[in-house]
Formats: structure tokens, C-alpha cells, sequence
């Protein structure tokens, strides 16, 4: 069986990692869009290829759907998502599946134990709750009024709330039937090869580390345009924003990677602290940090209020108050239907401090040495700096040296975000999951901008925002669009 978008790399397996333990999977939301577009290929794959070969699956949710139509879903989800599935992986993978209607109590607990029949002894359980946040909560008490707490994980989607408030009482509901050693919140920009790339980079070389501070670097760009527009999600999207949706989840996190101290180890616990220290560090954010913008248009969509302030773009200014950063901007931005979909990280160096190339020699004139990582699978990075052109003289320009995974023989390796992700889960490792202390010190910071948020500002479609941008990081420069392209190979 093949669908559209069958991939070309042939599937490798990746047998030598510890498995985890046996464990069945409760899908809450297995009918829809992210389970359709992520979930559900994600487990296929990491069962074909090795990662998870004692898995089962129980899909449950409030459509209505028998076994028969449920592995219907399921199959089109894989030929649409997936693509190189094999009648053999099929017949093994849907197996493993049985539905559970409307997530009853009554239900699950006799789905979990059709599927559970021939295990013996306790059993391993991973609810992923791909539900709306109103619906979280209703699967955590259902989950503890059918007794599957006890030898249970549960993987939580964003939003963790929508301030700082919120956040506390969904957190402290939670933890009245979980305890936090049994929660998985997800951000999916975590699970990204780059993302992790990003730890292997500065805290696996002897480069790096001693050029990461103040003295050395000027600012730092975290950036991340979409071409997507609201793709039928005007509810969630209406009350969240681009703001609540990508910066105090996604690029905060990838904020945490890039600018923490050397972790003690390469453990969970260590990690999570240096981030959260992060955080703590983080100035308070004000209505003079940010602009918000919105999409031409985008009050005439269906499902938007023809008045609303909700912002479709932000870009923002923000500082980390401690001895490796004080004084240097993060800038971040984000928004929808912008000019280019990118997700960067661009670091830039200060400039020397006096030249004696002389002024016709192009010193400086295409901004200052930068170190770039872009969070595709791809891994690309970049090191930018100024070189001699050849011939007599001394003109200088600007070169790179660029590497991208694509180009290595690990192509075929990659994990999509939610496959590391669900696999750290089911081997209970929380490296790349984020804490409630963190996520409620990121509302902590937001709440000035919450509280008073500056009026939104017209863009038009495929641009990069409103201008008031470019005061916003005045007299350094937004990055995108790049002067120079990738190398392409
Ligand atoms: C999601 C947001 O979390 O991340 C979406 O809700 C956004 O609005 C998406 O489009 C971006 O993720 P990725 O991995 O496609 O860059």
C-alpha cells in the first residue's frame, strides 16, 4: 500500500535501543486532526522500524466510529501521512488496535482489557490526551474513575492554560489525580532533531561554549514565519493567538536550549533545571517589547469575530537577566500567512572591535558573523564570516560553511517531533517534556503584555508584519529573508 507522498529513503530499523515496557497506548482523540496527521503515522512508524515493538493501541473518541470504521481512519491516515506501508506492517499494526467508543468508563476499561487479555501481570499505560483543553480535564477524571491511574504516564497538549492563573488551577487539578513524576507535557519543537542538535552542538565541543555570552555575542534571533493560514481552526486560534499559540510554548523552549548553562548531566532533572532557570532569569515582558500584528482579511474568516484583536503575528523583544546575558535582545517572531515558512535561530556575533581593512574592502557591509541553525529535519547550519575575494587587493565578502543532515547517510534516521516525543514518553524519560513550575513562570513573565496588550496592526498577506518591526530591533536587522539562500546539495 502506498500513498502520495511515499517517501523514497528506505525504512531502517533501529532494534539496539532499550524498548521500554510493554505498554498500551490510550489515544483520547484518535479521530482527530493532529492524531490523523501525526499521532497515528508516528506510532506506525516507530513500530515498523523497531522502536516500539510492544505497543498496543486504544483509540477512543467522541465521533462516532465501530472497529471497522476506526481501522478505515486509521488506514487512510497512514496512506496520506505515512505513504511506504507494506500490507505486512498493516496486518501487524492493526492488530495492535481496537476502539474504544466515546471514552466511557464502561468503554475503556473493556477495550483495555480485550486488548490486555493475553498479558500477564501489571500492566504499562500512556494516555495521550489529543484533546481540546476543556476536554483535558474530563479525561483525567474519567481516567481516575476507571482505576487507570496507578502504573499510568499521561501526555498533555499545549495550551497549559492561558495565563498565569488558569495555568495553576489546570495544573493543580491535574495533580490531584497525577503526580507531576506521571505527566508528559508536550511541546513538539522539543522533539525536533535541531532543536536537539542545538544541545549536541554547544555542550559537545570545545568551540562553542567559550564564545556563548555577552562578550562575544550581540543579540540573538529566534524566527519563526508560516505561510499556513488558520486551517479551519478559527475557535482555537480565536482564543489563543500567536502569542499564547508559538511563543510561550514553542520558541520560549527553543529559547531555554540556546541560552542555558551547561547542564550536569545529560538527565532529565538536570536539563529541566537549567531551563527553568532560564526562565527564572527572563525580564518581565511589557507592551513596549512587542508588536502585534494581524493578517489582512483575517476578521472576514469563518468562525472570526468581524471586531477581533486577537493578533495572527507578534514579534517581541525580550532579555535574560543573568551573568551569560544580561544586556543582550532576544528577538523572536512568529506569525501566519507571512511571505516564507522558516524556522531559525540566528546568533550574531559582535563585529571587531577596529578593522584595518580599508573602507572600499566590504567590512561589515553585510552585517556581522553568524552562527545559524534551522529547526527542519534538514539540521541545517551555518556559519557565516567575512573572507578575501581572489585577486589583488583585499576585498573581502561574506562566505559560510554550512552542514545539513541531508547530506550525511543518517537521512533516513530522522524522527518526526512527535515520534521522539511519544517514545521518550513510553520509556518515561521527561528530557524534552516541559514542568509546571516552568510553564507557569512563562505566564508569570507574559502577564504584562496579557494584562495590557498593544493594539494589533494590519499586514498584508505574504509579508513579514506590520513595519513597526523593524523599530521593534532598530539599528540591527531582521535576518529574513536571508541575503543568501542555503547552499543547496
Ligand atoms: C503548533 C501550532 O503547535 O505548531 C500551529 O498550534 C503551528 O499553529 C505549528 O502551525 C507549527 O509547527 P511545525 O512543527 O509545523 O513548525
Amino acid at each position: 500500500m502506498t500513498g502520495p507522498d511515499t517517501m523514497t529513503t528506505p525504512k531502517r530499523r533501529h532494534a539496539s535501543l532499550d524498548p521500554g515496557p510493554p505498554t498500551t497506548i490510550v489515544l483520547f482523540g484518535a479521530t482527530g486532526d493532529l492524531s490523523r496527521r501525526k499521532l497515528l503515522p508516528g506510532l506506525f512508524h516507530l513500530v515498523s522500524v523497531g522502536l516500539l515493538p510492544h505497543v498496543r493501541i486504544v483509540g477512543t473518541s467522541l465521533e462516532d466510529h465501530t472497529q471497522e470504521s476506526f481501522l478505515a481512519f486509521v488506514r487512510e491516515s497512514l496512506m496520506t501521512f505515512e505513504g511506504q506501508v507494506s500490507e505486512a506492517e498493516w496486518e501487524d499494526f492493526s492488530r495492535r488496535l481496537i476502539f474504544a467508543p466515546g471514552g466511557t468508563v464502561e468503554s475503556l476499561k473493556s477495550a483495555i482489557a480485550e486488548i490486555e487479555r493475553d498479558l500477564d501481570g501489571p500492566q504499562h499505560r500512556l494516555h495521550y490526551l489529543s484533546v481540546p483543553p476543556k476536554g483535558a480535564l474530563a479525561v483525567i477524571r474519567t481516567l481516575r474513575d476507571s482505576g487507570l491511574v496507578e502504573n499510568s504516564r499521561v501526555v498533555m497538549e499545549k495550551p497549559f492554560g492561558v495565563d498565569l492563573e488558569s495555568a495553576k488551577a489546570l495544573n493543580a487539578e491535574v495533580h490531584e489525580v497525577f503526580d507531576e513524576s506521571q505527566v508528559f507535557r508536550i511541546d513538539h519543537f522539543l522533539g525536533k532533531e535541531a532543536a536537539l542538535n542545538i544541545l549536541a552542538f554547544r555542550f559537545a565541543n570545545g568551540l562553542f561554549e567559550p564564545i556563548w555570552h555577552r562578550n562575544m555575542i550581540d543579540h540573538v534571533q529566534i524566527d519563526v514565519p508560516e505561510q499556513l493560514g488558520l486551517e479551519q481552526r478559527a475557535d482555537f486560534y480565536e482564543a489563543t493567538g500567536a502569542y499564547r499559540d508559538m511563543v510561550v510554548t514553542h520558541l520560549f523552549q527553543v529559547m531555554a536550549f540556546t541560552a542555558m548553562e551547561a547542564p550536569t548531566s545529560l538527565a532529565p532533572a538536570a536539563i529541566t533545571e537549567e531551563k527553568n532557570k532560564v526562565f527564572r532569569s527572563m525580564l518581565p515582558i511589557g507592551p513596549d517589547d512587542v508588536v502585534r500584528g494581524q493578517y489582512s482579511g483575517y476578521r472576514n474568516e469563518p468562525g472570526v469575530h468581524p471586531e477581533s484583536e486577537t493578533e495572527t503575528f507578534i514579534a517581541l523583544r525580550c532579555f535574560i537577566d543573568n551573568w551569560r546575558w544580561a544586556g543582550v535582545p532576544f528577538y523572536l517572531r512568529t506569525g501566519k500567512n507571512m511571505a516564507e515558512g522558516q524556522r531559525i535561530i540566528s546568533i550574531a556575533f559582535k563585529e571587531p572591535p577596529k578593522s584595518m581593512f580599508p573602507s572600499g574592502s566590504g567590512i561589515g557591509q553585510r552585517g556581522p558573523d553568524h552562527l545559524t541553525f534551522d529547526l527542519a529535519d534538514e539540521s541545517r547550519m551555518s556559519l557565516s564570516f567575512y573572507g578575501k575575494r581572489p585577486g589583488p587587493g583585499f576585498r573581502l565578502d561574506k562566505l559560510s560553511m554550512q552542514f545539513s543532515v541531508e547530506e550525511t547517510e543518517w537521512s533516513g534516521d530522522v524522527l518526526e517531533a512527535y515520534e521522539r516525543l511519544i517514545l521518550d514518553a513510553v520509556r518515561g524519560d521527561h528530557t524534552l517534556f516541559t514542568t509546571a513550575s516552568g510553564v507557569e513562570r512563562l505566564w508569570e513573565v507574559s502577564a504584562g503584555l496579557l494584562d495590557d496588550p498593544p493594539p494589533v496592526r494590519p499586514y498584508a498577506r505574504g509579508t513579514w508584519g506590520p513595519n513597526q518591526i523593524h523599530q521593534l530591533i532598530a539599528p540591527r536587522a531582521w535576518r529574513l529573508p536571508f541575503e543568501r539562500a542555503w547552499r543547496e546539495h
